[in-house]
Order: structure tokens, then sequence, then C-alpha cells
């Protein structure tokens, strides 16, 4: 014992600090951050720089089947290159963001990213974060958690984040939250759910501080039980 990893999954809707969360719970455990959003949001991005729409899901699964994507460790946090250009800042502007959900709802592309986060995942000691990690990608990982917030509370960070930047009212953040949370959810190929195994923590009123300690413990106690 004590040589043993673990995989965690972190799901939920937009905005719920997924991935400040698991990029500290990785960084304290020594384990690899992995950003499954990220994947999507180049997809997105790179569909978007090419002119496909993004309703085309085959298009898009072509497209995809040329892109080098590639997730590395940086002391900021996960970087994302897409035929080895750095995307990290790209992913995350407004016109990605609008258009990722629909590019997500493709089976196609979920397939072929899905099998990527596998084999990153492969090795164990992965902090995996997205929308279906527990129910669907590794549905065997020792620790699954369902992180939640109030729209309100998700809306005030992602504007607090980049929403003044990038002059988006907070009123048209929580639209927007509310929307993709929809567009996630009712999808038909593997909607934002919660495991039945997965154990929910809401975040609401709680510091980041407190949701990192809540699942880094959660970790000790499945590690002693490994
Ligand atoms: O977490 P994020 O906002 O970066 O995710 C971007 C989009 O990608 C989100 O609208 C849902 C989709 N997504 C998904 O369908 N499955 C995942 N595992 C991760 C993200």
């Amino acid at each position: 014992s004590g040589n043993e990893r673990i995989n965690i999954a972190i799901d939920g809707p937009a905005g719920a600090g997924k991935s400040t969360v698991a990029k500290k719970v990785a960084e304290l455990l020594g384990y690899v951050y992995i950003d499954t959003g990220a994947m999507y949001r180049a997809v997105a991005l790179a569909a978007y720089r090419s002119g496909v729409d993004a309703a085309d899901g085959d298009r898009i699964a072509r497209l995809l089947e040329t892109l080098k994507i590639a997730l590395y460790p940086g002391p900021d946090g996960q970087r994302v290159c897409i035929d080895g250009e750095d995307a990290t800042a790209a992913i995350r502007s407004r016109e990605v963001t609008l258009r990722v959900s629909q590019v997500a709802s493709h089976e196609r592309v979920r397939l072929r990213l899905v099998e990527m986060q596998r084999a990153l995942a492969a090795s164990k000691g992965a902090v995996m974060d997205g929308r279906d990690i527990g129910s669907h990608v590794l549905p065997h990982a020792e620790l699954k958690v369902f992180l939640t917030a109030s729209v309100k509370v998700r809306a005030a960070r992602r504007f607090s984040e980049s929403g003044a930047e990038q002059g988006v009212s907070l009123e048209q953040l929580e639209r927007e939250i509310v929307e993709r949370d929809r567009a996630d959810a009712q999808r038909v190929h593997s909607p934002l759910v919660r495991a039945s195994d997965a154990k929910l923590l809401d975040s609401t009123d709680l510091s980041i501080e407190q949701v990192v300690e809540q699942i880094v413990a959660w970790s000790r106690t499945k590690l002693a039980e490994a």
C-alpha cells in the first residue's frame, strides 16, 4: 500500500469551479490535471476557423481526424495546442464558448475525444474534469465528484474571470449559462448527468479552498482503501 494511484472524475455544469478545483487537487496529490472541456473547445475553435458549421457533425469529425490536439501541464495550468500552435487563450474566446455545446453534441466527435481521454488516464493518477467523466469516460474512476453551484454564483464567477473583459454583462452571462446547461443536459449522447456513485458537492457557499479540501479528503480515504 502507498504506491497506488487513483483516478478522480469531476463533473458538473459550466462555472461550478471544476477546472480551478481540479487543478489544485492535482497539484496537491502530484497528479496530472486533464481538462476535457478544453478538448471540445479546441475542436470548436478549429471548426470555427475553418468555416465549418457547428451543426455539421460529420465535417467536424473529419476535420478532427486531421488535427493534432495536445494537452500539456504548465505552471499556470493546462496548455492546449492545436497542430503545434498554443491555443490556450483562443479556446476561451466568446466565439468558441457560444459554439462549443453544439460541437460537443456530435457522437463522432465525442467518440474520438473520449478515446483520447481514456488513453490519458490509463496509467491512473489523473484528475479529469468535464461533463461525462464519471458517467461515461471513466466509469471505474475510484472517486467521482459532481460539483454544482447556483446559476447566480456560477455566472458571477465567469463574469469576474473574463466576462467584463469581453464586454458581456452579468445578466447576459447568466442567460448563456442557463442555455449551455440545458444544451449539455439534454443532448442525446452522454449528456451532463450525475453518476449514481458520484459524491454531490454544492460549492455555492464554499470557498475554492474548502472545495479542494473536501475532494482531497475524499481522495485520501479512497487511497487508504486502495
Ligand atoms: O467545461 P467547459 O466550459 O470548458 O466545456 C466546454 C463545453 O464542452 C461544454 O459546453 C460542454 C462540453 N463538454 C462535454 O460535452 N463533455 C466534456 N467531458 C467536457 C465538456
